[in-house]
């Protein structure tokens, strides 16, 4: 069954006042930091000084407690005027979810209150070289050694490294093991031994670094283990994606809205023919076209918040079909939104062209479309159990067959 979607007056406070931030600190300036490829700190302090950085957090470690709604409210809103300042935000509770989902009482003291003061940014350092789709196939190794693991390998794909403070960083505890062999470690930003390398050189959401992080014999307290206890470190990755997820969707909808509104804007303005081109039918399909999937997309968003904050065992398929089905829409929206804009959205003189490029990274991190696809049908085979009253209805022999065989003819596949 859906869950309620209701916007509480904090949620909505929250969100008005990321879009105050988006049209004063983030949008003038996006063009800038996307030539540069440098951080937006003006904006980043702007949405620290308006609290914003509290919003996912619980009150008890010095956030709002507002939720995943209003996580993926503020984060649309901050998109919508550049989807690189989104995900630089998002980001934030990306690399705090291991330790939110997994960690000690003490892990949530030390940690969650400085980020929700904006004090201190965070990463998440999951992905490798050799381990991008397969997260399981880590090969950053953290050793046990007295009271310290010392952590040894590169990590690829860090979003925010750099401008982050602290790094939740999952590394092979168990080499031995098969389903308890990854661990989730806080590194802190200094700690010896610990770099941060190359610099990455994007297409798109190029004010938010994306770096590569080096562990040369990164030595750090057990303390720093999530939780305090080894080999729980995969369930808490994909436990964080699950509540990650729907705000990297919202990122989408942000991107997508931002590209419609611009399109809108230029369609009721640019004359051909003796009228302006949003007089033409075809330019408004397009537009309308884009509108729809854009709306789609955020009521999925929001029912994908609302589900992962309830903890329904669903959560998992919700949000990955909120993901790859907002990402998608971007990528399509803002195809199409560079398509009205003709010759003129194809030039980097307009904002248009960056909506285009920033857009197509958001099918492809934090779990690529593909591997959403694969958890949304895996999960739902799993779910078709409730629906055994069904079987009644589906001919008799394959029913029959079925029996003859076993459950393993319908059994989802064990490997992707
Ligand atoms: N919640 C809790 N536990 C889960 C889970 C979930 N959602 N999904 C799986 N698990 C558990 C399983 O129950 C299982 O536990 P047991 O061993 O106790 O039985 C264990 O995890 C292994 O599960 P699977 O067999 O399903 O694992 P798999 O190896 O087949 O992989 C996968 C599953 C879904 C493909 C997973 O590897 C995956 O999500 N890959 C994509 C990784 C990804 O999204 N990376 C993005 C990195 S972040 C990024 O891009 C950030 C950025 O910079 C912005």
């Amino acid at each position: 069954m859906p869950h309620d979607i209701t916007f509480s007056p904090l949620c909505t406070e929250l969100a008005a006042k990321a879009r105050e931030i988006a049209e004063k600190h983030v949008r003038p300036s996006a063009a800038k930091y996307d030539r540069a490829q440098e951080y937006n700190w003006e904006a980043a302090k702007a949405v620290a000084a308006a609290g914003l950085f509290r919003t996912f957090i619980p009150k008890e470690y010095g956030g709002h407690g507002a939720g995943l709604l209003a996580l993926a409210r503020v984060t649309e809103e901050l998109a919508r005027a550049d989807s690189g300042f989104g995900v630089a935000y998002a980001v934030n509770a990306l690399g705090s979810f291991p330790i939110l989902v997994g960690g000690t009482e003490e892990q949530k003291q030390r940690w969650l209150p400085l980020i929700a003061r904006g004090e201190k940014m965070i990463a998440f350092c999951l992905s490798e070289k050799f381990a991008g789709s397969d997260a399981g196939g880590l090969s950053v190794t953290a050793r046990e050694d007295g009271d310290d693991y010392v952590i040894c390998g590169e990590k690829k794909w860090t979003t925010n490294g750099g401008v982050a403070d602290i790094y939740s960083v999952f590394a092979v505890t168990d080499a031995t093991s098969k389903s308890r062999r990854i661990s989730a470690i806080v590194v802190e930003k200094g700690t010896p031994g610990f770099s941060v390398r190359k610099v990455e050189d994007k297409m798109g959401i190029r004010c938010v670094p994306v770096v590569e992080t080096h562990f040369d014999h990164v030595r750090v307290p057990k303390s720093n283990l999530i939780g305090g206890r080894p080999g729980m470190g995969f369930k808490h990755a994909m436990m964080t994606l699950d509540l990650a997820r729907p705000g990297v969707a919202a990122q989408a909808v942000g991107a997508a809205q931002g590209a419609l509104d611009l399109a809108v804007v230029y369609s009721n303005r640019r004359q051909q023919f003796g009228v302006p081109i949003s007089n033409h039918q075809m330019v408004q399909k397009m537009l309308a076209d884009m509108a729809m999937k854009t709306e789609a997309a955020r009521w999925l968003v929001y029912q994908a918040a609302v589900t992962a904050e309830s903890g329904d065992p669903k959560t998992t398929r919700i949000a990955a079909m909120a993901k790859c089905f907002a990402t998608d829409v971007a990528v399509e929206v803002a195809t199409d939104a560079v398509q009205v804009f003709g010759g003129y959205g194809f030039m980097e003189d307009y904002p248009i062209a960056k909506f285009y490029r920033d857009a197509k990274i958001l099918q492809i991190y934090e779990g690529t479309n593909q591997i959403q696809r694969i958890v949304i049908a895996r999960n739902l085979i799993k779910e078709s159990l409730e629906l055994e009253h069904l079987q009644a209805y589906i001919p008799r022999e394959v029913q029959e067959s079925y029996e003859e065989k076993g459950a393993a003819v319908a059994a989802p596949p064990a490997q992707v």
